[in-house]
């Protein structure tokens, strides 16, 4: 039966204009889309939690339930220890960083109030604040991310009114090399008594982040990028400042404990956990917390940044490419265009030759109009993770030469 909907995916680029060599491996610049490859532990212990304990953690006293909660448990500790929260119980997972920011938001705003986020937010903020702002819950304001650390924060100073309830920062874009002060800024919104929910969409696992020093009341965090644990987990980590009264369930259902009552339990991570966990990528998670552990996220911050500068050098001696925000340092992230030639086009082009970018707006609107990028429909983004090589870089340079001095 053929069925009709205003429904589109991206389109599929199936037809690569130049097929890439037979000898030559794709090369990923797409991390922060999603880390890949992925440490092969994490791939081993995703497939173990399916073969070997394949039971439902927290609902049941049997040995395979009983495994899980085990690998749960593990995974649990490992995120506090990443994130420097108190106790592993202040660790919610959830299903992406998308949902965790809509959990935080909605839960910091049950009351309303007025709510700032950065000009440089992901959708997966500016969307769930835009419905509350349409639906008359709150008002909202943008603070700019430009200047020093000191402009920032005096910019989200002069913005904070009595009825302030909530402030956002995106840690790292996920666009551009633009870092929000979390620290100075979690000082302001503490000293002010107001919420302060951190993306650290794109900063888990390259940047050292501390839940107490940013004094933030919420961190989110999606399991699969910086993380390197497989799609389908993410997480909420509540700060010590988090009172259970003020987090507010966004799904009701099955928790395990306290089946007896008709309410989400008083107690996390069970408050903000119904229905049944995904194990598996909870596992993989688990797998690559440690590699991040123990690699340190400064160290992987260090060399995704050191690519991106060397790619960023090479690339601004050719003709007709526009880097944007050229020299701001310390990101694995950077946006280009070439002159006369679409951004999805070059994404096409460059798929062509082997080599996977994003382009488009990457859910950030904002974040591209703040760079100056959006009447351009966007830009190609690179972006390096754990495992990217200079040869990967190089094939990258390789046909941005080809492609400007040919045309
Ligand atoms: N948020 C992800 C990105 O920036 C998916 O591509």
């Amino acid at each position: 039966m053929k069925r009709s909907s205003n429904y589109r995916h991206a389109p599929v680029q199936s037809r690569p204009n130049v097929p890439p060599p037979a000898s030559a491996p794709l090369v990923y610049l797409d991390n922060a889309a999603t880390s890949f490859p992925k440490p092969p532990e994490v791939v081993r212990e995703t497939a173990r939690a399916l073969a070997e304990y394949g039971g439902n953690p927290g609902r049941g006293s049997h040995a395979l339930s009983r495994r899980a909660a085990e690998k749960v448990g593990e995974a649990r500790e490992l995120a506090a220890q990443i994130f420097g929260a108190s106790k592993p119980e202040n660790v919610v997972f959830t299903h992406n960083a998308t949902e965790a920011l809509n959990m935080a938001i909605f839960s910091a705003t049950k009351n309303g109030g007025h709510v700032l986020i950065s000009d440089i937010e992901h959708n997966s903020v500016y969307r769930p604040v835009s419905k509350l702002a349409s639906d008359g819950k709150i008002a909202l304001e943008i603070y700019p991310s430009v200047g020093s650390s000191e402009n920032i924060v005096r910019g989200i100073a002069e913005r904070i009114r009595n009825d302030t309830v909530l402030v956002v920062a995106c840690h790292k874009s996920n666009i551009v090399p633009i870092t929000l002060p979390i620290n100075e800024i979690g000082a302001l919104c503490r000293d002010r008594g107001i919420k302060f929910v951190v993306d650290a969409s794109q900063s888990a696992g390259n940047t050292d982040i501390d839940i107490k020093k940013c004094s933030a009341w919420a961190i989110c965090a999606p399991g699969h990028k910086g993380l390197c644990g497989p799609q389908g987990v993410g997480l909420l980590v509540f700060g010590e400042n988090a009172r259970i009264s003020e987090i507010e369930p966004f799904y009701f259902g099955g928790s395990g404990p306290s089946s007896f009552e008709r309410e989400m339990p008083n107690v996390l991570p069970h408050r903000m956990e119904a229905g049944t966990l995904p194990t598996p990528a909870i596992a993989g998670l688990c797998e690559g917390m440690k590699y991040v552990i123990e690699r340190t996220p400064s160290d992987i911050g260090r060399h995704e940044s050191a690519l991106v500068e060397y790619t960023k050098s090479e690339l601004s001696k050719l003709p007709r490419v526009k880097i944007y925000m050229f020299s701001e340092k310390g990101a694995g992230v950077f946006l280009f265009n070439v002159d006369g030639i679409s951004c999805q086009e070059l994404a096409h082009y460059l798929d062509g030759r082997g080599i996977c970018v994003r382009s488009g707006l990457h859910c950030a609107p904002l974040a591209h109009r703040r760079v100056g990028s959006y009447n351009s429909g966007g830009g190609v983004r690179v972006s390096f993770g754990p495992f990217s090589v200079r040869g990967d870089a190089d094939r990258l340079i390789l046909a941005i030469r080809e492609l400007v001095i040919q045309k």
